[in-house]
């Protein structure tokens, strides 16, 4: 089936708007099937920059059909805003772009919930993008949230908002002294955007599955990464959806069965932003020196990425729970210039080795890293467009790579630009899976 799954296969932040930007060039439809406004994908075209939260990347190619699957939660203000961005740019995006009538809704409600949890004394400081996100898959879980669907029925919607505010308020009033909300202010910040959203809303569940059966390319790109995954990441420093691929069946309406082919997006090297234990982590000095060399700071907030070496543990157990097919390696250029370069092998726990990826954050912080010293290429690769143009120990890290993890390097990115790219595997240019 030519459906093709993109996922981060580290904490987010992989390059994946680059890898899903150039293979939608391919693709007759492209979906974000989780997350939200807290995602930053960004693209260089044409010597232009887009950073895209909520839009999928194949906005940018006018021949592509883009679709916000029901696994997203939708900040409507965030969404119109970025619309309305876009085509000042140029990008049209009325009738190439569809909504779910099945996503979430992300209100102001969910956005100071965010905030007020997040700076509050006493509640473990996730680091979240305080963009709702986590408050809004929390009301759909409590079975209390708003669907894009549920805006042409007024009734309807003041109850749940009724229901949800019922105990939100008692928090904003007593735990965090803020000011209680009312439904009927929400209501009206929901009627303000519905008129604009709506002609957004189509059955993207029905018109994916369509087009799965007309043989029409899909693309599923996927946001943040695996171990900010809710079942599979760093638990409690995790977002609250599920970034694996399962999320892009749940998230689409598009079954498991369709799926042909998961690519798993990875950095050369590891970042992580917000909290959370990072085995790999450099010392302050290489730090500094990798975050300037990779220009790691947050697309959505701006904030410092802290860097490491590439964690392979942490790689081939996303290899495992993503069931990758093939990887992507980005920016292996930013290491050009490093004379050696480590790699994290095994951790050490309490004097004990293990091999595989702790299940709690409190014993993944105890991990050192057990590391093996390759030597640098010490050589630009940025002109090579095929694998053997690579200087040889940069093929060797690669294959050090695949070995590890048990799964093929498909494609290698050497910069920013599309252009700059080498594509291991024929399948990625074929769409034969
Ligand atoms: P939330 O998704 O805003 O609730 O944030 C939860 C955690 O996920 C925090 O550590 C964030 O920094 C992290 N996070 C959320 N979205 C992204 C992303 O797109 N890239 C990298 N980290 C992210």
């Amino acid at each position: 089936m030519p459906v093709l799954t993109v996922v981060g296969a580290q904490w987010g932040d992989e390059g994946k708007g680059k890898i899903v930007d150039l293979l939608a060039e391919q693709a007759q439809y492209v979906v974000r099937y989780q997350g939200g406004a807290n995602a930053g994908h960004e693209v260089v075209v044409g010597g232009q920059n887009y950073v895209l939260h909520l839009v999928p990347s194949g906005i940018l190619h006018p021949g592509t059909l883009n679709v916000v699957g029901n696994g997203v939660v939708l900040d409507p203000d965030s969404f119109l805003a970025e619309v309305a961005g876009l085509e000042k740019q140029g990008v049209k995006a009325k009738g190439r772009l569809f909504i779910s009538p099945r996503a979430h809704l992300t209100l102001s409600l969910h956005k100071a919930l965010d905030a007020a949890r997040e700076g509050h004394a006493g509640q473990t400081t996730i680091g979240s993008t305080k963009r709702g996100i986590s408050p809004t898959y929390m009301d759909k879980a409590g079975r209390v949230g708003l669907r894009l669907a549920d805006v042409v029925d007024p009734a309807y919607c003041m109850e749940q908002l009724k229901t949800s505010l019922q105990e939100k308020n008692v928090l904003f009033k007593h735990l965090y002294k803020s000011k209680p909300l009312t439904a009927a202010t929400l209501w009206k910040e929901i009627q303000r955007a519905a008129k604009a959203l709506l002609p957004y809303m189509a059955d993207t569940e029905g018109m994916l599955n369509s087009a799965v059966k007309g043989g029409k390319r899909v693309l599923m790109e996927g946001a943040q990464g695996t171990l900010l995954d809710i079942d599979f990441g760093t638990y409690p420093y995790v977002t609250a959806s599920n970034s694996t691929a399962g999320g892009s069946a749940t998230g689409s309406g598009l079954g498991p069965t369709r799926i042909g082919y998961v690519l798993g997006v990875c950095k050369a090297y590891t970042t992580r932003v917000g909290e959370g234990p990072f085995p790999s982590a450099l010392s302050p000095k290489q730090d500094q020196q990798l975050r300037e060399l990779g220009g790691e700071y947050g697309r959505t907030t701006g904030r410092a990425r802290r860097t490491g070496w590439l964690d392979l543990v942490a790689l081939r157990y996303a290899a495992q729970v993503n069931g990758l097919d093939g990887l992507a390696i980005t920016k292996l250029d930013i290491l050009d210039t490093f004379k050696e370069i480590e790699v994290c092998v095994a951790y050490k726990v309490n004097g004990k080795e293990i091999h595989h990826f702790p299940a709690t954050s409190a014993e993944l912080a105890k991990a050192k890293p057990v590391t093996l010293k390759v030597k640098g290429w010490n050589a630009p690769t940025t002109g090579a467009r095929t694998f053997a143009q690579l200087p040889k120990l940069a093929q060797s890290y690669l294959k050090l790579i695949e070995k590890f993890t048990d799964v093929k390097v498909a494609l290698v990115s050497v910069g920013a630009e599309r252009s700059k790219t080498i594509m291991v595997d024929s399948k990625l240019k074929s769409w034969k899976f």
